[in-house]
C-alpha cells in the first residue's frame, strides 16, 4: 500500500481520488485551503489526513508536505489536482484574475515539485502526477485566464520527464475533458461529454497504473479535442468559434 499526497482534494475529482485511494487501502494526505471540509473528509474515510494549506503559499505548503510525511512516511505518489477556473470574457482583461491563476494552477505545482522531488531523487523512486487539462491543448473561448496555466504544466511535466526519469521517478500529466464538479458549475453552457467526478477519479487511477506519459479522457471527447490539436490555425478558429457559437 503507498502513501498517496493530493492537492485539491477537498472537493470534486481531488476528493473522489481520496475515497477511492482509501478505499483500496492506500494511506491519503490530502491538501486544500477549506479545512472543514478536509475534517469531514477525514472522519469519513480511513487512513485519510488533511493538511490545510494553500498552494500557492511556498511556505505553507512545505510545511504541510513535512507535516504529511512526519504522519505517514516519504510520499510515494503525488497527484497534483488543486486548481481554480474562472472563465473571462477576453475583452475585459483583469491581471489580477489571470496571476492568481498561475499562482495557484501552475505556481502550485511547482511549489509542490519542491516538496516531494528532492526526497524522490535522493530514494531513486516516486510517482508524479500533474493535473493539466485538454483546455491547454489549444487556445479555447472563455479559457484565456486557465487554458495558459494548463498549457505551462503540459510543458512542465515534459521538460521535467527528462529530469526525473533516468533517476527512476515516474511523471505523467493528466488531461481531463469536461468533469461535473464546483469548478465546471460555473459553466453557462451544455458541457459535451460530461463525466462525473468518481468516474475521472477512476480513470486516473487507472491511467496512473498504464504506462502512458499523459492520460486523456473520457476518450469520446479526448479523441475530437486531438483532432483539433492538429488542425491548420484558420480551420481551428472557425470550427471552434462555429461550434462554441464565439462567432
Ligand atoms: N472539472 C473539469 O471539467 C476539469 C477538467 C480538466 C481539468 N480539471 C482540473 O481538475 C482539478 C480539480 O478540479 P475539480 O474539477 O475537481 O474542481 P473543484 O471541485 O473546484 O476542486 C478544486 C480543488 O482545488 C482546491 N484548491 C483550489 N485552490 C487552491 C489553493 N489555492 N490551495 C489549495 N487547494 C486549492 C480546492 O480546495 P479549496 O477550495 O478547499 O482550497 C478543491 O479541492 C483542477 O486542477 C482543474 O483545473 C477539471
Amino acid at each position: 500500500m503507498s502513501h498517496y499526497l493530493i492537492t485539491g482534494s477537498s472537493s470534486g475529482i481531488g476528493a473522489a481520488l481520496a475515497t477511492q485511494l482509501t478505499a483500496n487501502g492506500h494511506a491519503v494526505s490530502g491538501v486544500a485551503r477549506r479545512k472543514q471540509r478536509l475534517t469531514a473528509l477525514a472522519n469519513q474515510l480511513n487512513s485519510f489526513n488533511g493538511y490545510a494549506a494553500d498552494v500557492g503559499d511556498t511556505e505553507s505548503l512545505a510545511y504541510a508536505i513535512r507535516k504529511a510525511k512526519a504522519k505517514s512516511g516519504a510520499i510515494d505518489v503525488a497527484i497534483l489536482n488543486a486548481g481554480i477556473y474562472q472563465p473571462q470574457d477576453g475583452t475585459k482583461i483583469d491581471p489580477q484574475i489571470y496571476a492568481n491563476h498561475m499562482t495557484i494552477n501552475y505556481l502550485g505545482v511547482v511549489n509542490a515539485l519542491a516538496g516531494l522531488v528532492p526526497d524522490m531523487v535522493r530514494d531513486g523512486k516516486g510517482h508524479i502526477a500533474i493535473v493539466s487539462s485538454v483546455a491547454g491543448w489549444r487556445g479555447l473561448p472563455k479559457s484565456a485566464a486557465y487554458g495558459p496555466t494548463k498549457a505551462a504544466l503540459i510543458s512542465l511535466a515534459e521538460s521535467l520527464y527528462f529530469d526525473l526519469v533516468p533517476r527512476g521517478l515516474r511523471i505523467q500529466v493528466i488531461c481531463p475533458g469536461f468533469v461535473d464538479s464546483e469548478a465546471t458549475a460555473v459553466n453557462d453552457f451544455e458541457m459535451p461529454d460530461l463525466i462525473s467526478a468518481d468516474s475521472a477519479a477512476s480513470a486516473i487511477i487507472t491511467g496512473m497504473q498504464g504506462h502512458d506519459f499523459s492520460i486523456n479522457f473520457p476518450k469520446s471527447f479526448t479523441r475530437k479535442m486531438g483532432l483539433l490539436r492538429l488542425l491548420p490555425d484558420r480551420l481551428f478558429f472557425r470550427l471552434v468559434g462555429k461550434q462554441t457559437g464565439a462567432f
